[in-house]
């Protein structure tokens, strides 16, 4: 439950009969580990024995169908808070710093936004060799953090610096730059998918939602640290790692489950669609077209449901309020009333008329809209990234205030 994501990217050095001691040190600290083999890491280390101790297959290909079906190489990137490239070979730095990404490993931490962490290994004359050391210094510039290597008898015969940092420095490294998780500590209430309004015993009044961003939202919160409440309207997807979720169906069912839960949050994320209409009188019974006259149709009285995120935002004391704003024109203009008139500290704004956007989807391009006025808008993103830069804003509204 809420494991951090440490993705282990091999190269092909001796070093790599290491690895499967530093991924156990790191499954001993709780971590989720995955690995990533280039082609020649393959042969010093065996994929099935990192499948076996991580539980989940090791990937090689760049272009697998079925590794790619599993996860694809962006997902894993972003799945990754930390990419570990050890053994980093001279060959495996050297592409690195020159941004090729032409298999699997390269790919990944290019792709990545997350932390990376080396750890070279290599026969002394090729560490020292000032095309490694320019690498290094380039990609040391850039953030990567580099451990060892170390001192001592190097596998090809040579003494010196080459030696790969041992598995537990190298995990005690990782604990380090993963730092205790970012919502550690806040209790983020999320609600997701669409409202059902019954209009009779078999029919109802609803949307198009899937509810993946809420369950995006939950999943990447928990993954966080933070205790996740995620209140959800009828949605076939599996209830995230670590999240406690409650179902409901319609928009009054709702704004109970989140009236109740609002008291012990810390954090409201409002990414359901609520139906703001719904039928007045619903039938217990099913309505029968043979119980209606010759061509004789029927009227449906809607009335007005709750705004439950206006309510939040009445009483929302010092806690962080996010809403939603799904747009068929008019984005901003509208987004910005609603962030006024809903009380929100931030409002997910995004176009429905876009396409791989909105309503049912993998991706969603969405624009951050501040109280101020300012909007920040993202390209497409799968809707995991999209909750990862959600909450890093919601982060940072919550260390500026203190
Ligand atoms: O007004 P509109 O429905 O476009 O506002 C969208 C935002 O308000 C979303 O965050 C949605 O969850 C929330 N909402 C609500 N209750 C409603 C309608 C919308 O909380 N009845």
């Amino acid at each position: 439950m809420n494991e951090r994501r440490v993705l282990v990217a091999v190269s092909g050095g001796i070093a790599a009969y290491k690895i499967p001691e530093l991924v156990r040190g790191l499954r001993r600290e709780g971590l989720s580990v995955r690995c990533a083999l280039t082609p020649a890491a393959t042969r010093f280390v065996s994929p099935l024995v990192l499948q076996t101790l991580t539980g989940v297959p090791a990937r090689t290909e760049l272009f697998d169908t079925d590794e790619e079906g599993q996860i694809d190489h962006i997902a894993l990137a972003d799945w990754a808070e930390l990419v570990i490239l050890a053994p980093a070979t001279a060959h495996s730095l050297a592409r690195m710093a020159h941004g090729l990404a032409d298999d699997l490993v390269s790919t990944v931490l290019l792709a990545t936004r997350s932390p990376v962490l080396v750890a070279p290994a290599m026969n002394v004359n090729m560490w020292q060799h000032p095309a490694t050391q320019a690498n290094l210094a380039l990609l040391t510039e850039r953030g990567v953090r580099s451990v060892g290597p170390e001192s001592g008898a190097l596998a090809c015969g040579w003494e010196g610096e080459g030696r790969m940092a041992e598995p537990e420095t190298l995990v005690a490294e990782a604990l380090r730059v993963l730092g205790p998780p970012s919502l550690a500590g806040e209790t983020i209430l999320v609600s997701a998918g669409g409202t059902r309004e019954p209009v009779d015993a078999v029919r109802a009044l609803t949307n198009r939602s899937s509810g993946k961003m809420g369950f995006a939202i939950a999943a990447e919160a928990a993954a966080r640290g933070a205790d996740v409440v995620l209140i959800a309207g009828p949605a076939a997807l599996p209830t995230p790692a670590g999240v406690r979720r409650i179902d409901v169906e319609t928009a009054l069912e709702m704004r109970d489950a989140v009236q109740a839960e609002f008291a012990n949050a810390s954090v409201v994320i409002m990414a359901a669609a609520v139906s703001d209409f719904r039928p007045a009188r619903a039938s217990a019974r099913k309505i029968r077209k043979e119980d209606l006259g010759d061509g004789e149709g029927i009227h449906l009285e809607l009335v007005r449901n709750p705004d439950i995120l206006a309510e939040l935002g009445r009483e929302k004391g010092n806690r962080i309020v996010v809403g939603f704003a799904a747009e068929s024109h008019d984005l901003l203009e509208s987004a910005r009333r609603k962030l006024e008139r809903k009380g929100c500290d931030l409002i997910v704004a995004n176009d429905i008329t876009r396409e791989s956007a909105g309503f049912d989807t993998e991706t969603n391009a969405v624009t951050f809209v501040w109280p101020a006025g300012d909007a920040e808008e993202l390209p497409l993103l799968s809707k995991r990234e999209v909750a990862a830069r959600l909450l890093e804003r919601v982060e940072k509204l919550r260390s500026a205030r203190g």
